[in-house]
């Protein structure tokens, strides 16, 4: 089953870029921040990788063998199943976010529409500190997915830990834009 998931760029490609990485091949115009940049680069990425030049040896290179094998994977995949676009997730339509407590700990509530079947939808957190927590609903499609689904509600649910390191607000980033839910002074 593990051996079959595709590769995703948020969740499995870009996180193997390091920060040094980044700043260093910026000057060799490839973003490993943005995954068009990578896209476009793909095959000197990946023979760099595969012959152990990039990253460099005495630098943070190379990088083990599974790593690479994930690239390459993910480059296939791309090109096999995805019409030569990279496998990556997008941003779901949400609706009817709330926030809730239960048992002490602060839930995030809503729905998210699924385009086709096999298509899944979560709350995924990508910044948190007192001020607040970010959220995306992510969206990850099937490769090759079949036009004619109709579009299905689904209900998500996220636990946002204690209620005593409760952040000040939510946000959560979808299709539409941003939206913020304040942490009403009534659950704290
Ligand atoms: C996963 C990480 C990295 C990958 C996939 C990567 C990939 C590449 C690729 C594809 C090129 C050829 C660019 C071209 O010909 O236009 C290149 C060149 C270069 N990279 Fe990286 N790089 C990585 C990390 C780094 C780091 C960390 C450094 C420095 C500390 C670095 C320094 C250089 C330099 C100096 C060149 C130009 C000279 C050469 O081709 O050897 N790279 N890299």
């Amino acid at each position: 089953m593990t051996g079959t998931v595709i590769p995703r760029w948020e969740l499995h490609i870009q996180p193997m870029f390091c920060l040094l990485d980044r700043y260093h091949m910026l000057g060799y115009n490839i973003n490993f921040d943005d995954v068009q940049s990578v896209w476009a680069h793909r095959q000197p990425i990946l023979s760099h990788v595969q012959g152990g030049s990039m990253p460099p040896p005495h630098e943070n290179g190379p990088w083990p063998k599974e790593m690479v094998d994930l690239f390459a994977r993910w480059v296939t995949a791309g090109e096999a199943q995805f019409n030569g676009s990279p496998p990556a997730l997008s941003l779901a339509e949400g609706s009817d976010y709330s926030l809730t407590l239960q048992f002490g700990t602060l839930q995030i509530l809503g729905k998210a529409s699924l385009p086709y079947q096999g298509s899944k939808a979560w709350f995924q957190i990508k910044s948190y500190n007192q001020e607040a927590a970010t959220l995306n609903l992510y969206l990850e499609d099937p490769p090759n997915p079949s036009p004619n689904q109709t579009n299905v509600g689904v209900e998500l649910s996220l636990d946002m830990g204690k209620i005593g390191t409760a952040p000040d607000k939510v946000i959560v980033i979808d299709a539409g834009g941003s939206h913020p839910l304040p942490v009403s002074s009534s659950m704290v």
